[in-house]
């Protein structure tokens, strides 16, 4: 069933143009968010100016304030009380390029939404659609700055949980923008397809895979298991087996003891083995049955979970004290567009109009 009518609109063409770019930028939002988390950058920045916050610092007087302001925190203190300005300036770099990217993704969407809407060339579908793509968008923002700020006492990183909060709302605005995206181009097929809730059934296992995934990432759980296919020589992680361990303190206090870590990172293989079967079944059970517009998805999904995996593997294999950043920031990109091509799988298996 389609609902927008945007096609009938005389800027169709550049709206469609438009939703893509967006598409794009926040997927490039994400990206660089994991490169500034994996580099150690963010909590470089310690205030939250939204307009003033642009201007970086211009001079050495200004440079000088805002490391006196870093060397207020316990990142600095606990972790990185040796650096230079020099090493203060790349770690700043990247939070302010996260920062920066996310002002131009609201100007690149906010002002087109607010000329098209005022022209009339954007239907009541559509308008509903895009203000939940930019109320989640805000969302998300408020949620990373409450994940900065817990990361700037006591602790030298933001705490796991709340990156996962922040993590888990990109993730269902770029959802939402999918849905949104796939409506205006009408990537369906003509007939319907009856097996679509298996499709769903993947999706969910995914997104419960991306939020444990944020948890992971948050724990910094790939650190204390750096082998594969067992977990430092075991299947299952002796931790896990002993039942005292089951406990809440735990999972609160996940960087004093090994339970939550090897809690997190065995799930977040077992979710991955059962995405790969689940796909797999997919593309067996589907391949025959859809239309070329779902065809295309069908053949990226089972591509990406192998290539997801196989990055997943050489994550874990590779860390040497820290996560490698090629690999993790890859794991991170691959992750998302696997999901991605899940939701457009999902869409292109409804009914057109004819
Ligand atoms: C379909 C399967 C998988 C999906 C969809 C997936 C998804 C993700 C995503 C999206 C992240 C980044 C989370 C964030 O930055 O907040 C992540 C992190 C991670 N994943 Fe996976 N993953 C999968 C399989 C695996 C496998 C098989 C392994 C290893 C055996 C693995 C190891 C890791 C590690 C170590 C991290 C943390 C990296 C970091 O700190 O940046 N993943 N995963």
């Amino acid at each position: 069933m389609e609902k927008s009518t945007v096609n009938n609109f005389k800027y169709t063409k550049i709206i469609r143009i438009w939703l893509i770019i967006g598409l794009i930028m926040l997927i490039g939002q994400v990206v660089i968010g994991g490169i500034t988390r994996l580099t150690g950058s963010g909590l470089s920045i310690t205030k939250w100016d939204i307009i003033t916050g642009v201007i970086p610092p211009l001079n050495v007087e200004d440079w000088e304030n805002e490391f006196e302001l870093y060397k207020e925190t316990p990142q600095f203190h606990k972790i990185n009380s040796t650096f230079t300005l020099q090493d203060f300036k790349f770690i700043y770099f990247w939070e302010y390029f996260h920062r920066l990217w996310v002002r131009s993704l609201g100007f690149v969407f906010l002002i087109p939404f607010i000329i098209f809407a005022v022209k009339k060339q954007l239907d009541f579908y559509l308008i509903k659609r895009l203000g939940i793509v930019i109320l989640l968008t805000i969302l998300t923002a408020s949620a990373g700055w409450i994940m900065v700020q817990s990361g700037l006492v006591n602790r030298p990183w933001v705490n796991a949980y709340k990156l996962t909060i922040h993590f888990t709302l990109a993730v269902l605005v770029v959802w939402a923008m999918v849905k949104t995206v796939s409506d205006v181009y009408l990537l369906g097929s003509k007939s319907l397809i009856p097996s679509k809730k298996i499709v769903s059934y993947v999706i969910g296992i995914a997104f419960v895979q991306m939020i444990v995934a944020g948890v992971m990432a948050g724990m910094r759980a790939g650190l204390y298991y750096p082998t594969w296919p067992d977990m430092n020589g075991e299947f299952v992680p002796g931790v896990l087996l002993n039942s005292t361990n089951w406990d809440w303190h735990n999972m609160i206090n996940y960087d004093s003891y090994l339970f939550a870590p090897a809690l997190i990172q065995f799930t977040h293989r077992m979710l991955a083995y059962m995405l790969a079967v689940g796909t797999i079944y997919l593309f067996f059970k589907l391949r025959y049955a859809v239309e070329e517009a779902s065809k295309k998805w069908l053949n990226s999904t089972l591509i990406l979970v192998w290539v997801q995996i196989l990055l997943g593997i050489l994550t874990v294999l590779n860390v040497e004290g820290k996560i490698p950043l090629f690999f993790g920031v890859s794991h991170q990109l691959i992750g998302l567009l696997y999901f991605m091509g899940l939701l457009f799988l999902y869409d292109s298996l409804r009914k057109q109009k004819a």
